[in-house]
Parts: C-alpha cells; sequence; structure tokens
C-alpha cells in the first residue's frame, strides 16, 4: 500500500514508519524540517518536506495514498500568542481538504482521550475539534480515531521537581489511578488499523497501564534510587501559578490545569472505562528504566 504518515520521526511516527516499511508498504513522511531527509529515507520511506499548516502540500502529498495517518503537532505552549484551538482547527480543515481533493478512503487519525467531550477537558477539547472536522468528510471515508491515554513522556516533566524538591507534584496525583501508554505501543496499534480494511468512522482507545500516581512514584523511585519518592496533589490554582511562573501561556496553562483536574475527580477517563481496550505489553516498569536514564543524564 501506499501509505502517507504526519508527525515526522516522532515518538509514534517514527516506529509507525519502521513497522510499515518492515511489512513493504511504500511510505511517505512528513517533516518540516529540510535536514530530516536522510533520516527518512536512511529508513527506507520518501520524505516529503513541508508543513500541515500548507494545505496545497499535503494535497500534493496525500495524491495517490491508500491510507494516511493524520497527527496534529501544535504544541507552543511557551508562546504567549499561540492559538491552540484556532491552530489546531486549521491543520483539521486543511487534512479535511486534502483527504477530499485525494479521494483517499482510509484516515487513522491521532485524536487523544477526552475527545468524545468538549466539556471539562482542557487543552484536550483540541482533539474533540478535529475529530468533529474530520466526520465532515463524505461517509465513504473510513475513519478511526486512535484515542490514546496519557504518554509515558509527560512523566519527564517531573524530572525538575523531583532533583529540586525530592517529590512530583501536580493537581492529579496520589491514589489516583490514570492510564497511561507508550509511543511505541501506539504506533503498533497505527501500523496495524492503518493496512486492515474497515468502514465507517470507529474509535479505538489505546493504553498500555493504569497504575496509581502513588505506584508510579514508587516505580520511578526505585529506578532512579529513590524508594520513598511521593506523587503529592496540589491546589488547582497553586499549579496553574507554576505553570504560569515558568513562563507557559496563561491559556494553555489554564487548559492544563483544567484537564489535569479532570483526570483527579476520574471525569476524563469515564469514556475509556466505557470503551476500555486490551492493554499494551509496555508497562510503568519498563518505562521506569528509561525514566532514571534520562533522570540520570
Ligand atoms: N502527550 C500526551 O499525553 C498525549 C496524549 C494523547 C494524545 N497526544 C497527541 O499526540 C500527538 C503527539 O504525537 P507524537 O508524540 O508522536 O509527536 P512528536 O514526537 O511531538 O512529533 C511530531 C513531529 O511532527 C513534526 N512537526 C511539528 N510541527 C509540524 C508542522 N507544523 N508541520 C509538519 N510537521 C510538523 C516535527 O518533526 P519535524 O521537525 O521533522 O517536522 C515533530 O517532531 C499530539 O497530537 C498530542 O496532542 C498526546
Amino acid at each position: 500500500m501506499k501509505i502517507v504518515v504526519t508527525g515526522s520521526l516522532g515518538h509514534i511516527s517514527r516506529p509507525l514508519t519502521e513497522a510499515l516499511v518492515q511489512k513493504g508498504h511504500a511510505v511517505t513522511v512528513i517533516s518540516s524540517t529540510p535536514k530530516r531527509r536522510k533520516e527518512i529515507e536512511a529508513l527506507g520511506a520518501a520524505a516529503a518536506i513541508g508543513t500541515m499548516e500548507d494545505a496545497d502540500f499535503l494535497t500534493a502529498t496525500f495524491t495517490d495514498a491508500d491510507a494516511v495517518y493524520c497527527m496534529i503537532a501544535a504544541h507552543n505552549y511557551f508562546d504567549a500568542n499561540f492559538d491552540l484551538m484556532t491552530t489546531a482547527s486549521s491543520i483539521a480543515h486543511n487534512y479535511k481538504q486534502a483527504i477530499q481533493q485525494t479521494d483517499v478512503k482510509r484516515v487513522i487519525h491521532l485524536s487523544s482521550i477526552g475527545a468524545h467531550t468538549d466539556k471539562n477537558n482542557g487543552i484536550l477539547r483540541f482533539h474533540h475539534l478535529a475529530e468533529n472536522i474530520l466526520r465532515e468528510l463524505p461517509a465513504d471515508v473510513a475513519i478511526k480515531h486512535l484515542r490514546p491515554v496519557a504518554f509515558y513522556y509527560n512523566l519527564y516533566g517531573f524530572v525538575d521537581t523531583i532533583k529540586r524538591q525530592g517529590v512530583m507534584a501536580s493537581n492529579y496525583g496520589a491514589d489516583d489511578q490514570v492510564p497511561w501508554v507508550s509511543p511505541l505501543d501506539i504506533a503498533a496499534v497505527a501500523a496495524e488499523e492503518i493496512v486492515t480494511p474497515f468502514k465507517g468512522r470507529t474509535i479505538h482507545y489505546i493504553a498500555s497501564d493504569e497504575p496509581t500516581c502513588n505506584k508510579i512514584a514508587s516505580t520511578l523511585g526505585a529506578a532512579i534510587g529513590q524508594p520513598d519518592l511521593q506523587w503529592i496533589v496540589i491546589p488547582d490554582e497553586q499549579m496553574q501559578n507554576r505553570m504560569i511562573a515558568a513562563g507557559m501561556n496563561p491559556v494553555i496553562a489554564e487548559g492544563l490545569v483544567k484537564m489535569q483536574a479532570s483526570m483527579h475527580t476520574g471525569e476524563l477517563f469515564e469514556d475509556y472505562y466505557r470503551n476500555r481496550p486490551v492493554l499494551g505489553p509496555i508497562k510503568i516498569e519498563d518505562f521506569a528504566e528509561e525514566f532514571a536514564m534520562v533522570f540520570n543524564q
């Protein structure tokens, strides 16, 4: 099959590309960075250099594709002028336009947990908007919305606090049970789904493990030689002030804190538990080894 992968050689797209090339598919990888071309070609894929903000570029790249993997890269969280909802909606419209103009009939869309609603999900509302924009495509375009849970790599955000204060702290934590996922487990699901025929519009939650935050703290703590490491819960306002003090766009900080407050109450996970997937193989203990390497660098 001819498959276009967006997201360059990112956390999911690199292993996804490797898996698809290995299965003998003709893969084109979209990157916004010209110097990535050689690295992409070294994997046995073709490189298309351009951005997801450019609908004409996407249309040219999607031409003749049998399937496309669409993700939205919009993470300028420390830019005071960044408008996440507008940027993400505009990219989703670009994907929609390119898919419609090129008559691509199979789409794997990287969405997120929280995309089932526009209420109490904070920044994740952008995934809800994007799903709805793609659903406007003609009914014969098969779309699978992948909804991964929290990525393990978010836990790197705690490295500094552990080093400075000897503790993990957020407006969720302690005995909250939170589903987590490895990008490698997402890539494995995406690689399977994109080559498997399906019809209509479907969703697929993806998770690897469902530990409590206390279990995460003890597991990461053991890996870095701090077996008594705690994950404490701090008030929403304190969390938001910390993010803003670190230079984060205040609207994004508010959205992240709202999302995490919903993780703390469990509301964010309600639809996930109604549509619970089989868990992937990469557990928090596996991630802890990676975490320890980064922590000790
Ligand atoms: N973190 C979480 O817990 C979580 C949970 C659920 C869903 N998600 C979603 O997962 C996605 C992130 O996936 P990921 O970790 O695989 O991505 P990633 O590692 O951040 O990689 C994305 C890559 O896309 C390329 N890129 C950036 N801006 C671009 C643009 N404007 N046009 C074209 N390419 C661009 C960049 O590579 P080049 O420099 O080569 O262009 C970048 O490395 C996001 O949509 C996020 O919302 C995250």
